[in-house]
């Protein structure tokens, strides 16, 4: 498994997502709960960038039309989204906040 380096832990606010393009990847990097999570930055319902949305226990919200999706597998919680979104691993090295994009959990 290949990890990149996705942005700097201290660039990562509390609960505001970080869009980055790993490998042409679009991937929400979420830092929250004392956590780095990265998750796919499309919705599974439309073209939506999820780094727009908000960010509560552990959920980040699609801002279009309201489904949230748990950071740590990607499943929505509810409709209209009925596909989960991939979700990366992540690994913290000193500042780097490093990703995997080669293998969807
Ligand atoms: S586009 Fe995300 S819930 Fe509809």
């Amino acid at each position: 498994m290949s990890f990149l380096r996705a942005c700097s832990l201290s660039d990562l606010a509390e609960d505001e997502p970080k869009r980055v393009d790993l490998n042409g990847v679009p991937v929400a990097i979420v830092r929250t709960e004392g956590e780095v999570f990265a998750i796919n930055d499309i919705c599974s319902h439309a073209n939506v960038s999820l780094s727009e949305g908000e960010v509560e226990d552990c959920m980040i919200e699609c801002w279009l039309h309201g489904s949230s999706f748990d950071l740590r597998s990607g499943k929505p919680s509810g409709l209209p989204a009925t596909k989960p979104v991939p979700v990366y691993p992540v690994k913290i090295e000193g500042d780097d906040v490093l990703v995997s994009v080669n293998q969807e959990s």
